[in-house]
């Protein structure tokens, strides 16, 4: 059970500041869109310079020749993960996965899968696929077969669609589970939140930590807290 702390800033100077708050307490970070965005590859090459492991959500989608050379250059920067619709299908799955490969100098670089984006439900999904109705959980499993086939290391997931997972994919697929919260804690605008222990027993391979962590008065000490809570479970 990997903890990994969200730099949801939008500058190196506010991921600086967390990243000095946070110390030794946290030794993974995920790089999302908006930080990538303005500061690009660098930052990830800043991390890996501190010893950091990083998560780099780019949450790729296009065709398989685009995202392939894109995954090869993410991962020669030394990104542990790398995030890819599983919408976009096997082959670019597959095509994530050989680029990641290619691009493995700095270390290996696992391919996981976006299926159902948690801002969507089951209406936003019929909608925009041109069903006439959806069962969210149904769509995430079978996306998530999609990146099994094109041999992605795991998807991303909520708790809650976890253990459906995990009922289908065993531990073929590894899963990454955002919404997580302290146990009472401010569940903010994410709508299905879980604690880290109830994310673990679930099956959770890798937790994003967010504002539980980042918005903590002291988080360092919110992250010693999730760690003491995970504290026994593999
Ligand atoms: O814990 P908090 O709600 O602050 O976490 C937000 C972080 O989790 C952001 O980095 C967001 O991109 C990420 N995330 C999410 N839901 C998903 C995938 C990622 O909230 N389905």
């Amino acid at each position: 059970m990997t903890p990994i702390v969200a730099l949801d800033v939008p500058d190196r100077a506010g991921a600086e500041t967390m990243v000095r708050r946070l110390g030794e307490s946290c030794d993974f970070y995920k790089v999302g869109l908006e930080l990538f965005s303005a500061e690009g590859p660098a930052i990830v090459s800043w991390l890996r310079g501190l010893g950091k492991e990083v998560f780099v959500d780019l949450k790729l989608h296009d065709i398989p020749n685009t995202v392939r050379g894109a995954a090869r250059s993410v991962a020669r920067h030394g990104a542990s993960l790398l995030t890819v619709h599983a919408s976009g299908g096997r082959e670019m799955v597959a095509a994530a996965v050989e680029g990641a490969s290619e691009g493995q100098e700095n270390g290996t670089c696992a391919i996981l899968g976006v299926t159902i984006l948690t801002s969507m439900d089951a209406g936003g999904v019929a909608t925009v696929w041109g069903r006439t109705a959806v069962e969210v959980q149904e769509e995430v499993v079978r996306l998530a077969g999609l990146v099994a086939e094109g041999q992605g290391a795991g998807i991303v997931c909520s708790g809650h669609e976890a253990s459906a997972v995990r009922a289908h994919y065993g531990s073929q697929l590894g899963l990454l589970v955002p919404g997580i919260r302290l146990p009472g804690g401010d569940a903010h605008d994410q709508r299905r939140v879980m604690t880290p222990a109830a994310a673990a027993a679930a099956g959770a391979r890798w937790l994003i930590l967010g504002r539980a962590v980042t918005g903590a008065p002291d988080p360092a000490e919110a992250m010693a807290q999730v760690r003491a809570s995970l504290a026994g479970i593999s």
